[in-house]
């Protein structure tokens, strides 16, 4: 049985939520975005360890935040860096070395549910070395010039969403970030980029990412309505 280690950024300034602290610290229902995120990575029996990826300047707070989380699992906290990769790349170096299986979830997809996780390990645990939550889209998309000038319309029926937490061996992690000039809004795009398979496993809608007010207020609701819309979910398949 392979051990995970969790790398959760949080390292983003969340410029387009526009909310004036670090969006990973933005309360829902009263309770920081990380901290959701982080009951249910702590939820998962194979994750052995945690590394949070906290915004440079913040990590008292961070580490404060994190103290009121019920759980044994080993957790560090690091400072991050400009650009997402380095954020990860420092959560990667923060992991001990027993975690041959590394997940890697974004903070600000705090309702993640339990399933998604799970499917995630189960494919890395029998030995896929990427693999990635998707939904199928459901805007067309168009694949335009710098004057916004549409190129191309790929068919719908082949395009998928990417959420997190995204799973990969640990070597195959490494391998991927150490790429010269190695930076990407999702770490699966630097292992495609050896050549290596990456394979996409259903995603959730409550794994959806707060990006704009309209997504927080979303999220608010979603607190509102459901008891914990992390929980395990029974078999939700797209
Ligand atoms: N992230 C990070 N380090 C960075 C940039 C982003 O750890 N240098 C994290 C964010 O904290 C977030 C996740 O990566 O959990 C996804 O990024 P995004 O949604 O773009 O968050 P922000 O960069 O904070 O938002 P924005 O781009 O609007 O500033
Ligand atoms: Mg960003």
């Amino acid at each position: 049985m392979i051990e995970f280690g969790c790398i959760v950024s949080a390292a983003g300034q969340g410029e387009r939520l526009g909310s004036g602290i670090p969006k990973a610290l933005v309360p829902i229902a009263g309770t920081p975005m990380l901290v959701h995120a982080l009951r249910t990575v702590a939820a998962h029996p194979a994750i052995r360890s945690i590394a949070v990826v906290a915004p440079p300047g913040h990590l008292d707070q961070v580490r404060q935040m994190t103290a009121t989380i019920d759980t044994e699992i080993p957790l560090v906290i690091v400072a991050g860096g400009a650009q997402r990769s380095d954020s990860v790349r420092a959560g990667l170096a923060a992991l001990p070395a027993g975690s041959t299986g590394v997940l890697v979830h974004d903070a600000a997809r705090p309702f993640a549910p339990y399933d998604v996780f799970d499917r995630v390990i189960t494919q890395v645990s029998v030995d896929v070395p990427a693999v990635i939550p998707g939904l199928p889209v459901v805007d067309t998309i168009k694949q335009v010039d710098e004057s916004d000038t549409v190129l191309a319309t790929p068919a719908r029926a082949n395009l998928r969403a990417i959420q997190t937490p995204q799973g990969f061996t640990r070597d195959v992690l490494s391998r991927a970030l150490a790429q010269p000039g190695a930076d990407a809004t999702d770490d699966a795009a630097l292992v495609e980029r050896l050549g290596l398979p990456v394979q996409v496993v259903a995603g959730h809608p409550n794994a959806f990412k707060i990006t704009t007010p309209t997504d927080l207020l979303i999220a608010e609701d979603l607190v509102a309505r459901a008891v914990d819309p992390g929980a395990r979910t029974h078999g939700h398949r797209e």
